[in-house]
């Protein structure tokens, strides 16, 4: 999956993503975001996150996003945002902007985390926070109801998700330090599979025909039988560029 596949999943995208539960709060707090911050969200798609956190502290936000159809959901967001047309690789802010570099879901698309990493810390004021959410290869392993009904996401998410520890031997490279992760977790109620037929993660466009079908069937057998626990799971990787 590349970034440009993102301008046809846009429309369902918006469709069904929501902020996750909790992970705004959590980013707040831990960065001291206030009204005279200045955040970026890299890969800011149809910015859920980037939207939450401007209407939660009034923090200038802005957005790199290469999907032009991602940006155009964004841009529905009442909140004031500021989008710009680029890629995590190729940041080139002058030195000292923000005071929060952030992404959600975006680095298993980064071919070269450091090179990343090494701009983000450059655009950072000293004593600026990097965050970075993704999947653990555990959180992926008992993602409910992905890996129980759609297995065959597993390997694929294997395949295009750094290890964590990685990443975070990538961050110290580019000398970033308070390294600290946390996982993010919520569980809810699946009352109908209309996310998964969408097939509004980009997982489900990776596996095949047949166990894509097998999961949808399966899933709806459960489901008329009742709600479903589900789970979601992130883990909040953070750095620091030192003062
Ligand atoms: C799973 S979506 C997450 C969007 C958003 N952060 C959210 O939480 O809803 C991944 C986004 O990363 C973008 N993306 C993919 N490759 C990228 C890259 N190299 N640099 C920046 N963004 C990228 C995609 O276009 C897509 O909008």
């Amino acid at each position: 999956m590349t970034a440009l596949d993102y301008d046809d999943l846009a429309t369902e995208y918006a469709k069904h993503r929501r902020p996750y539960p909790g992970l705004v709060e959590h980013i707040v707090e831990r960065a001291g975001v206030t009204s005279d911050s200045t955040v970026l969200e890299v890969g800011c798609g149809t910015a859920n996150h980037l939207a939450a956190v401007r209407r939660t502290t009034g923090a200038r936000c802005i957005g790199v996003e290469p999907s032009a159809e991602m940006r155009k959901q964004a841009a529905e967001h009442p909140e004031e945002l500021d989008l710009r047309e680029g890629f995590a690789e190729e940041l080139d802010f002058p030195e000292g902007t923000f005071d929060l570099v952030m992404s959600v879901d975006m680095i298993h698309y980064v071919r070269e985390p450091l090179r990343y990493f090494q701009r983000a810390f450059a655009a950072l004021k000293p004593g600026g926070h990097f965050l970075t959410v993704t999947d653990s290869d555990w959180a992926i392993r008992n993602r409910i109801p992905m890996a129980r009904y759609f297995p065959a996401t597993i390997e694929v998410e294997f395949a295009r998700y750094q290890p964590v520890p990685a990443l975070a031997g990538d961050l110290a490279l580019a000398g970033f330090t308070d390294l600290y992760e946390r996982m993010i977790e919520s569980t809810y109620l699946l009352h109908e599979a209309t996310k998964f037929e969408d097939k509004s993660h980009s997982c489900l466009h990776l596996i095949g025909d047949e166990e894509f079908a097998a999961g949808i069937a399966a899933l709806r057998a459960d489901l008329a039988k009742g709600p479903i626990e589900a789970n979601q799971r992130s883990l909040a990787l953070w750095g620091r560029r030192p003062l």
